[in-house]
Parts: structure tokens; C-alpha cells; sequence
């Protein structure tokens, strides 16, 4: 394989070729992608990360530009939040509290107090919501919780159930696991887990997630499932499941961890009661990075006449804290909670200006490249180029692609199932010849082309060294 991929090969002048007619390819240099000999160095290295630094990009400049296929867990630094950090410290070095009121002539960012309410607006499209249904705030953990402690009303006569998958991500299975023992009642009972029906235990179907739902319909009051599976891959199909739930009166929450800023999401028109995500994926918010959280319009109705009734009259009930009020009376500092409309309602602390800095310095980056629609072209593009590349390998005897290969069925990432005892040193090769994907053990690497700072040649270079890796470690565990 090395062979068919070194430089000037066809498929590498093939790749090339692409990457020059991808209409998107511009993107690339907006991202800070690390050197190899960033990636093997010890030392801190502080760098110039504005405009002016170079970042290896295309056929000419590629010979030390590492190949980052890790979008799936953490995307690459966007060059403007450099840029955007500095002026966002800089209005607090030269204005202090004033920030949070005082706009700046010359200024692209928000105040303070409006920078929530600009980066909902500018993830509204990304996750395809009204500006209303969104709020930028939190992590994601702690939204699922949020978001269950105020739609999660079990009654133990009644609706009491939480389906989840039974691969879910921990936190999910945390989250979902403590909220029930929170209400006093026990996992054992009201918690439900789809098992994958197929014979590799891998990919859930459709029809068995809808067969577990209609097993449990009078009983389930939440369902939580991820938009796209953390190990397989797997994008399910968010509309069909969420319209059958919703007809048997089951509230459905959708983690989208995977799943923004990867997938075009249609969380309004599909139905969806509620969302949350983070923002450190696909999304380039930074590790850590600030989450978001959707409400759908019909579940966070604020009556005018609120004011006037019982505090849990008029609105949801829902942990507050004092974001969530009305942003009119927020700063009258009475005690009477009166929460701002829409999604908006659910936050509860001011929230890290640089937090949200850094995530819409990357959200700037997807409206220059015209949003996750057009991303998605590329996207599928790019993720069976990577397929074929894999599927030709001669060493394809040594993993399996456990990720779905209908395309509708994933976003960019593909999972690879090792053979026994390779992944310790085929992740060592990879790291070591500058290529960086992930691991989920015992024995699955995740690899992510993300199309705003991937090209085909990455995934020329990435078979070439996967290959080279196999190799390497299947004859020294043979041997
Ligand atoms: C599917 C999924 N759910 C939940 C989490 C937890 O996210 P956080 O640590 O931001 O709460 C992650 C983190 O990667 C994830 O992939």
C-alpha cells in the first residue's frame, strides 16, 4: 500500500486533484493545523496563531503539516480566535465592568450583556432552530441534567421510564441513571436500554429502536438517544424516531454531541422536544468549550400573566438562576423568578465571555463557508473517499469498518475495528509518523475527516500510514 500511496502516486496526484477543485478548500487556512514537529515536541511553544501565521496547507506546504483526522473529539483551533480572545481581553483590560454594557467603536464583538443572545443566533442554523429555541450555555452533562430535571416528571403509576441506548456515552448513562434514583426510584425499574439486535453488536436499526419504544409506550416518559453514536458512528435517523416516540406522549431528548456542526440538523421542523451538545467537536469551540441546549418553542412557553400567578404557574418548572429571568428585570434583583421565553429561560449563570468568544470566533468560520449544508457535501465526499481508500487496503484483513456504509447512516467519522492486541501499537505508529485520530478501547480507532480542515490527501496519508502501522504491528505480534 505504501507503494500505491507515496508522493506523485495516482492516488495521491488523484487526491491532489480534488483538493484543488473542492470549492471548499479555502477553509483549510483559517485553522491552526500543528506541525509534526509540533505534535512530537515536549516543550510549550508559545506561537503567533494570528493571520500572519503560516499554516501548511496544499501539495506545496504539506511536508511537516501533521494529518489531524480527531475532529470527532476535538476540532482544530480556529486562526481568528486568537484574534477575537485578544480583543475580547483587551475590552477587559481597557474597559473592566463597562464591557458588559459599553460597545466598542471598531468593535466586532458583542457586549457582554448581548453575547449569549449573538451566539444563539448564530448557532439557530446550525442546529436548524428558531433563534428562540437555543441557548449557548452550560456543558453538556450538565444540560442533560437540566434539561431532565425539568421535562423528567415520573409517576410511578404511570410514565416513569427513561429508554436509552445500552452503548450510551457514560455521562448518559450517568445522567439518566442518577435522575431516576433522584426521584426515588431505581434503575432496575425505570430504566430501559436498547441492545444493537445485529450480529456484531455494532449499528442499531430503526425498527429496533422503534420496537423498544412501542414495548414500553405507556410507561416511558423520556427517551435519550445520541443523534450520532459516539463509537459506531451511527447516525440514526433523528425525524422518524422522534415522530414515532412523540405519538406514544414520550418526551425525546437528543444528545448531539456527534452530531453538530457534522450533520445538517433539523431540530424545529423534525419535532424534537430538546437537545443538547458541546461545542469542543466539529464545532472548534476549544476544550471544554461552552455547550449548547434546545427547547423546542412548545415546551417553553412563558405566559405574560406569569407575574401574577404561582411561580410554577405560567412556565415549566425547571432549576433557575438568575440568566434565565427576563433579561427586562433581571438587574431589579427581586426574587420573583420570571423567565426570559424560549430556551433562553434555562440558563442559569452568566456565561464565559470567553467561552463564548472562542466558539463563535469557529461559528464565523461556518458562515464563511456557507453553513452545515454545504459542509456536508464536502463531508460526504471526503468520508467515502476515505471508505474506498480503506476498503482497497491490502491489509484489510486486519480490521473492519464498523461504521454504517450508507452514507445517511454517518456523519464524517468512521470507526475501525482492529484485530485483537493491534491498537497499542498502531496508534504508536500513527502518533509517531504525525497522524492523530482517536482511540475507544478495547480495540476501535475513530477516524474523522472534518470538511472545513481536511483534505483528500489527508486520507491518502492516513491509509498510507495506517498500512505501514498494521504491517508493523501485526509482525511483531506474530512474530
Ligand atoms: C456522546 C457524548 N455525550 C456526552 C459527553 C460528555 O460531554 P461533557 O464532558 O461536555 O459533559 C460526550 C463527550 O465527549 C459525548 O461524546
Amino acid at each position: 500500500m505504501a507503494a500505491v500511496c507515496a508522493a506523485g502516486s495516482p492516488r495521491r496526484e488523484e487526491a491532489r486533484a480534488l483538493d484543488r477543485d473542492d470549492p471548499l478548500n479555502f477553509t483549510r487556512a483559517e485553522f491552526v493545523v500543528p506541525t509534526k514537529a509540533d505534535l512530537a515536541s515536549t516543550r510549550l511553544q508559545v506561537k503567533d496563531l494570528g493571520e500572519t501565521a503560516a499554516t501548511p496547507a496544499g501539495p506545496d506546504a504539506s511536508t511537516d503539516a501533521s494529518t489531524y483526522l480527531c475532529g470527532n473529539s476535538l476540532g482544530l483551533q480556529p486562526r481568528r480566535t486568537a484574534l477575537r480572545l485578544q480583543q475580547y481581553l483587551s475590552t477587559w483590560a481597557t474597559q473592566g465592568v463597562q464591557g458588559h454594557f459599553k460597545p466598542l467603536d471598531g468593535s466586532p464583538l458583542p457586549t457582554w450583556l448581548d453575547a449569549d443572545a449573538k451566539a444563539a443566533k448564530m448557532i439557530a442554523p446550525v442546529v436548524g432552530a428558531e433563534v428562540s429555541e437555543v441557548a449557548v450555555m452550560e456543558t453538556l452533562t450538565a444540560n442533560l441534567h437540566f434539561l431532565m430535571s425539568a421535562f423528567y416528571r415520573p409517576d410511578i403509576k404511570g410514565r416513569h421510564k427513561i429508554i436509552l441506548e445500552s452503548k450510551a456515552f457514560p455521562s448518559d448513562h450517568f445522567a439518566v441513571e442518577t435522575q431516576i434514583r433522584h426521584h426515588g426510584l431505581s434503575p432496575e425499574s425505570s430504566m430501559v436500554t436498547i441492545e444493537s439486535q445485529t450480529a456484531a453488536k455494532t449499528a442499531m436499526s430503526t425498527d429496533d429502536i422503534l420496537a423498544v419504544i412501542a414495548a414500553h409506550a405507556d410507561t416511558t416518559a423520556v427517551l435519550l438517544l445520541p443523534g450520532i453514536q459516539y463509537y459506531t458512528g451511527q447516525l440514526l435517523d433523528i425525524p422518524t424516531i422522534t415522530t414515532f416516540a412523540r405519538k406514544h406522549g414520550i418526551f425525546v431528548i437528543w444528545d448531539l454531541a456527534h452530531a453538530v456542526g457534522n450533520v445538517p440538523l433539523h431540530l424545529h421542523d423534525w419535532d424534537v422536544d430538546a437537545a443538547a451538545w458541546c461545542t469542543y467537536k466539529y464545532l472548534n469551540g476549544g476544550p471544554g468549550c461552552i455547550g449548547g441546549l434546545f427547547v423546542h418553542a412548545r415546551n417553553s412557553q412563558v405566559t405574560s400573566a406569569a407575574a401574577d400567578k404561582r411561580p410554577e404557574e405560567g412556565y415549566p418548572n425547571r432549576f433557575a438562576g438568575w440568566w434565565g429571568n427576563d433579561k427586562s428585570t433581571r438587574f431589579v434583583m427581586a426574587t420573583k423568578f420570571h423567565p426570559a421565553p424560549g430556551a433562553a429561560g434555562f440558563q442559569l449563570s452568566n456565561p464565559s465571555i470567553l467561552d463564548i468568544t472562542s466558539l463563535c470566533a469557529s461559528l464565523e468560520v461556518f458562515e464563511l463557508a456557507g453553513g452545515v449544508g454545504e459542509l456536508r457535501k464536502k463531508s460526504l465526499k471526503l468520508t467515502a473517499y476515505l471508505e474506498t481508500l480503506l476498503n482497497e487496503m491490502a491489509e484489510k484483513n486486519l480490521f473492519k469498518i464498523i461504521t454504517p456504509s450508507d452514507p445517511q447512516q454517518r456523519g464524517a467519522q468512521l470507526s475501525l475495528l482492529l484485530a485483537e492486541s493491534l491498537l497499542e501499537p498502531v496508534m504508536e505508529s500513527l502518533q509517531a509518523d504525525g497522524v492523530i485520530v482517536d482511540e475507544r478501547r478495547p480495540d476501535v480507532i475513530r477516524v474523522a475527516p472534518a470538511p472545513l480542515y481536511n483534505t483528500f490527501e489527508d486520507c491518502v496519508t492516513f491509509v498510507e500510514v495506517f498500512a505501514r502501522a498494521l504491517r508493523k504491528a501485526n509482525s511483531s505480534e506474530s512474530g
